[in-house]
């Protein structure tokens, strides 16, 4: 179903790597309500993906850029303003990595040239990507930024490893330039703390299977998915929530505020 939210508004989507991705999901849902995007994402991850079915899908151009890199961000955003013809209302920031959880590192055991790698990927991108919008003016006033976390980085979840951090992080980047965003530029800049989903980064959490279901059985209304997510974007894309900012917001069935459920108990009287 379309409601036209996104009618006339330009963007920029990163991270979409195939059907699975959150980002995938989300430049669907921006496409149906009438948004135009750029999509964008890490050379080397363009050729193990699939982005140019979902270019196609989309009537939109890719853009490579490895969002580490500020002169590919640079370019990025400049050939998106002309492409588009204009100024920006959306960004999507939807990229996470950590190589200690790749290479199977524990917390407790890590390479710090790993952690800082999986840091600027997975965090520090996100200010790298306001930074070059913010300075090439290239943000639309009541435009709105969103990137994807978990609530990992506020409780403990021994698995998701130096990932946690890299996402407390990411929130208070958020906050931060979120605040210069606004005062400046009128823009607005939000993260989604979504529920576990079943993606190529999300597998790569140890014990991820059984973890979907603790969370799915702990959610009165179940996972969040990954369409769920890109509703929720498009909501934050439109004007409807023109006054939201510096917020991290919870998109995850009600779990983060759970303790304990009926469904849990009955597992454990098992
Ligand atoms: N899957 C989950 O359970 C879950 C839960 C909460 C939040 N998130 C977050 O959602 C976001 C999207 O992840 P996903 O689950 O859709 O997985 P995904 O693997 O489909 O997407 C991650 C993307 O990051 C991109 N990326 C990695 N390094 C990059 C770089 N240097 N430059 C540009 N792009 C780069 C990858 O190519 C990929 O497209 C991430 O921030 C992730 O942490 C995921």
């Amino acid at each position: 179903m379309s409601y036209n939210l996104l009618k006339g508004k330009r963007g920029i989507i990163f991270g979409a790597l195939d059907a699975n991705s959150i980002a995938w999901k989300t430049a669907e849902r921006v496409f149906e309500e009438g948004g135009t995007f750029v999509l964008t994402n890490a050379p080397i991850a363009m050729r193990m993906g699939q982005i140019d079915e979902l270019a196609k899908k989309t009537n939109s151009e890719i853009i490579p850029a490895d969002a580490t890199n500020i002169e590919d961000l640079e370019n990025l955003v400049a050939k998106a303003t002309e492409i588009l013809g204009g100024k920006l209302d959306f960004v999507l920031h939807s990229i996470g990595m950590s190589v200690n959880v790749r290479k199977g590192k524990h917390y407790t055991d890590q390479n710090y040239d790993w952690t800082a790698k999986g840091w600027d990927v997975s965090a520090v991108s996100f200010h790298k990507t306001m930074q070059t919008l913010y300075k090439q003016d290239a943000m639309n006033e009541w435009g709105s930024i969103v990137a994807l976390t978990y609530m990992a980085s506020q409780r403990v979840f021994p698995n998701y490893n130096d990932m946690a951090d890299n996402k407390a992080y990411l929130e208070s980047i958020a906050r931060s330039f979120g605040y210069f965003f606004g005062r400046d530029k009128k823009v607005r800049v939000n993260t989604i703390s979504q529920s576990p989903t079943a993606t190529t980064a999300g597998q790569g959490v140890k014990g991820f299977d059984d973890f979907i279901s603790y969370a799915d059985k702990m959610s009165p209304l179940g996972n969040a998915t990954a369409l769920d997510c890109a509703n929720y974007t498009v909501s934050l894309f439109s004007d409807l929530t023109k006054r939201v900012t510096l917020q991290n917001l919870y998109n995850d069935g009600g779990f983060s505020n759970m303790g304990v459920s009926d469904a849990l108990i009955e597992k454990f009287s098992e």
